[in-house]
């Protein structure tokens, strides 16, 4: 098992590498060196392409895809006041882009945030169903910490990052694999963002499966998985998931394993399900299969953790940001645990 104190290391090599990868003689700090990079990259004022589609509904709505399959910026609306129709509208984009984002809601308050969360599932604790919710955090030195959630409300979680704590997520994984039900989906502000960095990657679930060979296809379709976690350093939970997995809403089939929760494949001598697995995995560096999302102050990412899998980027560092996260949770056993009907096609 992994120690707090392995795991600081092996993030820190990672803001190392992007420090060092364009100055690799440098001698200076570390975070000396990143921050003179920043402050340059300040200074140029690159517009990136983009496609802009309008809604013919709702003409006040802009819709702004950032790769072919996944993932897609809505411009227009504003989560503190939101029609029935503008959800049920979001929703259609949500299911068939996997994550959608949005612009200037730094305005919004906690409870409005909420709220918004609540019209795409129940509301859940800071890590999924409530009686996964520990009451402390474990931190390197002091012991135990209060859980950092916003006052008054127990289901939104802040994220901090900054020196003492780097990490901010940099690995792959859809969140809370390791319970027996999952959230279905996560809803991300950023209060302050990083200057320059700390974006964050997603990675279509259904194109993982469906690029995956035909031999690989048939050998994973009856494989179950095993899960762990250990949320916030108590105690292990752990669940066994289908490898591959339908979603409930849409019919497609998304490979449902990631390298930072999925310890084995049930009934695999653990050397060969180690190769499959890392197999499997290697689908996620496909860049088709990804976008990639610039945090603002005021940006949100809405997630479907039934059909994306994502990592934050650890490049910020020595920059300081504040996310506010809140899970939703499905509302009905066939949406919260997850099942493999191969027949099911509802695209
Ligand atoms: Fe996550």
């Amino acid at each position: 098992m992994t120690t707090l104190k392995e795991y600081k290391i092996r993030m820190s090599n990672k803001f190392k590498g992007v420090a060092l990868s364009g100055q690799p003689n440098n001698t200076k700090p570390t975070t000396d060196i990143i921050n003179e990079r920043d402050e340059n990259l300040k200074l140029e004022k690159v517009m990136l392409p983009h496609v802009i589609e309008r809604s013919e509904k709702f003409p006040h709505i802009y819709l702004e895809p950032l790769n072919s399959s996944i993932g897609t910026v809505i411009h227009g609306i504003d989560m503190a006041n939101v029609s029935q129709e503008e959800v049920d509208y979001i929703r259609s984009i949500w299911l068939k882009r996997k994550v959608v984002f949005f612009r200037n809601q730094g305005h919004i308050t906690p409870a409005q945030q909420l709220e918004f969360a609540s019209k795409f599932g129940d509301l859940g604790g800071t890590h999924g169903e409530w009686h996964n919710e520990p009451m402390l955090i474990m931190t390197g030195k002091k012991g135990f910490e209060e859980l950092p959630t916003v006052e008054g409300h127990r289901g939104l979680m802040k994220l901090y990052a900054n020196e003492k704590f780097p990490n901010a997520a940099a690995n792959w994984h859809s969140d809370v694999t390791w319970a027996p039900k999952p959230p279905i989906g996560t809803l991300l502000l950023a209060r302050k963002a990083a200057p320059v960095g700390g974006d964050t990657v997603f990675c279509d679930a259904y194109a993982m499966y469906q690029g995956l060979d035909d031999k690989t296809k048939a050998e994973l379709q009856n494989l179950r998985a095993y899960h762990k976690g250990s949320p916030y350093g108590h105690g292990d939970i752990s669940a066994i998931h289908p490898v591959l997995r339908t979603h409930p809403e849409t019919g497609a089939t998304a490979l449902f394993v990631n390298p930072t929760f999925t310890q084995g494949i049930i009934g695999m001598e653990q050397d060969k399900a180690v190769n499959l697995l890392k197999h499997l995995e290697r689908q996620m560096y496909h860049p088709e299969y990804q976008c990639r999302f610039k945090w603002q102050d005021g940006s949100v990412a809405m997630w479907d953790n039934r059909a994306c899998q994502h990592y934050a980027s650890g490049d910020f560092w020595p920059h300081k940001r504040l996310m506010e996260r809140c899970i939703i949770l499905g509302r009905t056993d066939e949406e919260k645990i997850p099942f493999y009907k191969p027949i099911m096609n509802k695209l």
